[in-house]
């Protein structure tokens, strides 16, 4: 067939239904660029594999985006997946999240820990958790994936511990999360190759002097005047390059008590842009105008931007390369490749000593603020608490009190017909006496026996307690009909409900 077709066209030139070969050319050329510029703006696939079962995984942002396809490639490969989201493990998305999860791997070890990284306390809350164990958990891997981007010409937000925002979540609460957990990354056993990978953007190369920025940090208003998110971002990026070198030496100063090497490394990873939701947020600047033109493009963006499969690969050839697990750790990944880091002050030790210690400090000062307000709401709650009770305990004397006069009124009105009664017999039996001449001594024993049988009725001596719906027994158990009353068969009741023992 095709051997006839140019036959065909050799002899008698193209048909008059095919189209013209110059715009087919033009039509293949195109898309041909478009194939060869999707597939060099995928970037290249991890080369590397790694045996995960039953390696333990900590995972900041493994909700969305790049994070999320971690989690799932390492999930399919066995590792038992700790998920640190902002919401409560009980949140019926997550819960979701988690089963859909656990059943496009096959894996069941997925879990999620509450660590809300805009929040010291939680963070800590998380992590002295985590530490808290003895022998040491197993911890094998800490992909650190969350990050937060706000769209040009956002406002300067404030966490309400009252910390700049992006540099909270970007940057300060992965400083205070590896500050705690540094025990436990040491404590690993030496045959265990532990990796703690850090994205970052190549966003850092244009973030300014870090020095000149840290004075002031933490203050109201820090660097107020001249923040603007795609600076506030590449700062807090930088930050966190620096400081994870920084820590890499920190964990090579550690004096193991098998005296070996330190076998944690850091990595970081540039992933590479991608149409991840914090990429799509940051594009359509959070707008509805925005969402539309980028749906109208959608072309142009699926064209030059990553899936986050496949920018995950990086983060996937730093957890997995065997290269990496040797030698010096705090290199840097681009393209599932190690690549020269573009700013030189990255290892300038002064900046990173600075930067420390000036976290080091906000940290301590906030978590101090917010202990004191957290005493004093404490105190405030228990001291409402305290009041109810009181109030409560008041109504409940009250209402004994008013149960107890009750009884009092019934008792009087009770004795007081009584003596009706009796007046109308002793009156009875004088007549009665009269003819019989003894009716006198009758009379005082009637009313000596009376006094008796009231002495001895517990009715007037606890008339709370005795009263009418404690003494009957609930129709359920005394049926209509039944012959013998269960309280005449000594069962005790109580409210209405008759307990297990007789009298
Ligand atoms: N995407 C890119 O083009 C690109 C480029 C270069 C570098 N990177 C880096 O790659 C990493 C992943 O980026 P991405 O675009 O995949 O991110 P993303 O889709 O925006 O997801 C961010 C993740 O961080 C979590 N997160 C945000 N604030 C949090 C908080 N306060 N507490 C706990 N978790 C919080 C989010 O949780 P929720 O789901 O609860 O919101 C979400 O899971 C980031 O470090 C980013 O800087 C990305």
């Amino acid at each position: 067939m095709p051997l006839a077709f140019f036959t065909a066209v050799y002899f008698d030139g193209f048909p008059s239904w095919f189209p013209d070969p110059f715009r087919l050319l033009k039509a293949t050329t195109a898309l041909t660029a478009l194939g060869i510029t999707k597939w060099y703006s995928s970037g290249r696939s991890n080369p590397s594999e790694r045996n995960m079962h039953g390696r333990v995984v900590l995972i900041t942002g493994g909700t969305s985006g790049i994070g999320a396809s971690t989690a799932f490639e390492l999930a399919r490969r066995g590792a038992q997946v700790v998920l640190l989201t902002r919401q409560p493990a009980s949140d019926p998305f997550l819960a979701e999240f988690i089963d859909d999860l656990r059943a496009r791997t096959g894996n069941q070890m997925i879990y999620a820990e509450q660590v809300d990284l805009a929040d010291l306390y939680s963070v800590r809350q998380f992590a002295t958790r985590w530490i808290d164990n003895t022998p040491p958990r197993r911890l094998d891997m800490l992909v650190l994936c969350a990050a937060t981007v706000l769209p040009p010409g956002s406002e300067r937000k404030e966490t309400p511990e009252g910390v700049e925002a992006l540099w909270m979540v970007n940057f300060l609460a992965n400083f205070h999360l590896l500050g705690i957990l540094s025990p436990a990354i040491r404590a690993q056993p030496f045959d265990r190759d532990v990796r703690i990978v850090i994205p970052t953007c190549s966003s850092y190369i244009a973030a300014p002097k870090l020095d000149a920025e840290l004075d002031g940090l933490g203050t109201k208003g820090w660097l107020d005047e001249e923040w603007a998110p795609a600076r506030a971002y590449a700062r807090s990026k930088f930050a966190l390059m620096v400081f994870a070198k920084a820590y890499q030496k920190h964990l090579d100063a550690y004096k193991r008590p098998d005296e070996l090497p330190m076998n944690a490394r850091v990595v970081l990873v540039d992933p590479g842009l991608a149409r991840t939701p914090g990429t799509r947020r940051w594009i359509t600047r959070g707008s509805l105008w925005g969402l539309l033109l980028y749906l109208v493009f959608y072309l142009v963006v699926w064209v030059f931007l990553k899936s986050p499969h496949m920018a995950a690969q990086s983060v996937l050839y730093a957890l997995m390369d065997g290269g990496l697990g040797r030698g010096a750790g705090g290199r840097l990944i681009k393209e599932c490749m190690e690549v020269d880091c573009a700013r030189k002050d990255v290892d300038d030790e002064e900046v990173a000593k600075k930067l420390w210690e000036t976290s080091d400090k906000l940290i301590e000062r906030v978590e101090k603020e917010q202990a004191v307000k957290r005493a004093r709401a404490k105190k405030e709650q228990e001291k409402r608490e305290e009041e109810a009770k009181n109030k409560a305990r008041v109504e409940e004397i009250e209402s004994l009190i008013g149960s107890i006069k009750q009884g009092k009124a019934k008792a009087k009105g009770g004795e007081a017909k009584k003596g009706e009664a009796q007046q109308a017999e002793a009156n009875e039996a004088s007549k009665k006496g009269k003819k019989k001449g003894k009716a006198g001594g009758n009379n005082a024993k009637y009313q000596h026996n009376n006094h008796h049988q009231q002495y001895h009725d517990a009715s007037h001596r606890h008339p709370v307690f005795f009263t009418d719906k404690l003494r009957r027994p609930p129709f359920s158990v005394a049926p209509l009909g039944a012959q013998t009353s269960p309280v005449a068969q000594g069962y005790v009741y109580q409210d209405g409900v008759r307990s297990g023992s007789r009298l």
